[in-house]
Order: structure tokens, then sequence, then C-alpha cells
């Protein structure tokens, strides 16, 4: 892509269809086997040329500092390329925080697929990854999208075939959970629940939607002791959800639907207990240029 003075990228939200701890690495962090599912629910962010390095998270309360993850990416990709220059950033937030839906890994990877475009730099996926990497364990998935068997920390990726067609409804409590927390409880009480992610794989590969539900689980979802969780889960079920889970670290708690009109009955019932409740669909990509301005905002 020609260098061009303003993007816009969206980047979707994920859930793990599975997630399973399989052992402990010697830095502390945890291997980890994952379907990972791109969502059509979208954190979108505005980039500019420009001499200096902001960020503007309109709406959100997400801390703007040298923490973040769009700040981490943007200086990610300048000390990458050597380039002298500076971008302005804006993130319009849609995918909710503390959630286990990667919306801070949503948010790197638009930066970097939005500064590789601003800057016509023509870094590859590949590159784009191993950066993302450097930033945060979802990075690289949100990067990618569709649907992925994820191994490793999160950086091993194997691109999968679309998951079937369904609906998913997402329920969002009003308390959230940290990741790291997640994962000391995990160290403490460890789970009793171990999705098989072998075979969530070949069901998604013979496009069956039962066999994929079937397989579904997450080992971080009994430690967190979410409050919620339990009934959240009985909801969606009861509204003729094919199986209900957390995603990732939590604390959102999904519903798979073969049937549109269930997964939005589910959200209208949910809606009244709940202050965020989406409905979404598998997405095929990952974060990707919607717009290129090639001269003003
Ligand atoms: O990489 P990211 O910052 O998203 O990870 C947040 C935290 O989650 C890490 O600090 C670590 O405590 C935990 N984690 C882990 N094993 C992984 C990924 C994340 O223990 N594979």
């Amino acid at each position: 892509m020609k260098p061009c003075q303003s993007v816009t990228v969206l980047a979707p939200a994920k859930l793990n269809l599975a997630l399973d701890v399989v052992g402990l690495l010697p830095s502390g962090y945890h291997d980890l086997d994952m379907t990972m599912q791109a969502i059509t629910l979208y954190e979108r962010v505005n980039l500019h040329r420009s001499q200096n390095l902001t960020l503007q998270m309109p709406g959100s309360r997400v801390a703007v500092n040298d923490k973040n993850t769009a700040i981490k990416a943007a200086m990610a990709f300048f000390h990458y390329t050597g380039l002298l220059a500076g971008v302005d950033i804006t993130i319009y937030k849609s995918v909710p925080v503390r959630a286990g839906m990667a919306g801070g890994s949503a948010d790197a990877a638009a930066v970097l697929v939005g500064m590789n475009a601003l800057y016509g730099a023509g870094l590859s996926m590949s590159e784009l990854c191993a950066l993302g990497a450097g930033i945060g364990a979802d990075v690289p998935f949100a990067l990618m999208g569709g649907t992925c068997r994820v191994q490793g920390l999160g950086d091993l990726l194997k691109p999968l075939p679309p998951c079937p067609d369904c609906w998913f409804t997402v329920v969002m409590p009003d308390y959230g959970i940290s990741t790291p927390e997640a994962f000391a409880a995990y160290d403490r009480v460890g789970s009793s629940v171990h999705p098989d992610c072998a075979a969530q794989e070949a069901a998604i590969r013979a496009g069956d939607l039962a066999g994929l539900c079937e397989a579904a689980g997450n080992a971080l979802e009994e430690c967190s002791g979410a409050k919620d969780t339990a009934a959240i889960k009985a909801a969606l079920r009861a509204n003729g959800a094919l199986t209900a889970l957390m995603t990732g670290s939590g604390a959102a708690v999904f519903g798979i639907f073969a049937q549109e009109s269930q997964a939005r009955a589910a959200a209208e019932q949910l809606k009244k207990q709940y202050p965020q409740v989406y409905i979404a669909r598998p997405d095929r990509g990952g974060a990707r240029v919607l717009r290129a301005y090639r001269a003003g905002r």
C-alpha cells in the first residue's frame, strides 16, 4: 500500500471457543492450547501522521500511558522500522475491558496494521505478528483473526477453515477480571475442565457446529470464582444456546446459538440484568484497514 496521511482500522474482538492450560513455562507464563474466533464486534482506530506520538480514547476509562497497548505498539513499530516520525491515534472502543475478549490486543494490532499502511512500510504478517507477540499474548491472533488453533503463549497460530455458521450472545457482567490474577488463581486451584482442542479443531474442519460446542470449555473458568458466570450460562442455555462458557480469562460469558432468533431472545432477557450484552457472528478476518486518506483527516 502507498503511504498516506490518515487511516481507519477495524480490529475484531475474540472469543475462546476452547481454552486449555497444558503446562507452566519457566517464565511463569502458561503453555496454552486454544481455539480463538474473531467476532463482529470491533475496535475502530484512526491514525494520522504527526510529529508527535499521541493517543486519545474518547469515552473510555482505559489509562493513556506507556503501558497502553496502543502506545507500546507504536513504539515497537518505530523501533523496528527505524522511522523517525510520530502518529496521532484515536481509539473508539466497543470491546469491553477486562472481559477476556482481547480488546487491548485488538488496539495494538490495529495500530501495527494502521502504521504499516500509513508509512507504506510493507511489513509482512509474520513481521507484524513477531512485533505483536512482544506487546501481548493475544496480539498475533488479533492480527490474524478468523478462526485459529492457538498454542504456546498465544503466539503459535494455526489458521483453521471458517467456523460453522452460528450466532454468539456475549454478556459482560458489571465486574472485570485481571488476566494475571486469573492465571494466579489457576496456579492455586487448577481445573477439572480441560477441553479437547484437537476434537474441536476436527469439528471445525468438518463444519460440525454440534461437535464444536461439545468440545468447548475453559480451564480458567472454575478458578475465576466469578459470581455471575453460572447464572449467565444457565440463562443462555435456557434460551437455546448449544453451549455457554467464559471467554479467555473472563469476565465475559457467551453462548453459541444455531439460530439468530434464539441469540436475540437470550440477549433481550439478559439485557434486563446486565449492562453490556452483545450479539455477534464469526468474523473471517483480523485487524484491517477500512479506509485510507491520501491527504487531510
Ligand atoms: O501477554 P499479556 O500481557 O496479554 O498477558 C497478561 C498476563 O497473563 C501475563 O502477565 C501473565 O500473567 C498471564 N499469561 C500467562 N500465560 C500466557 C498468557 C498470559 O500466564 N500464555
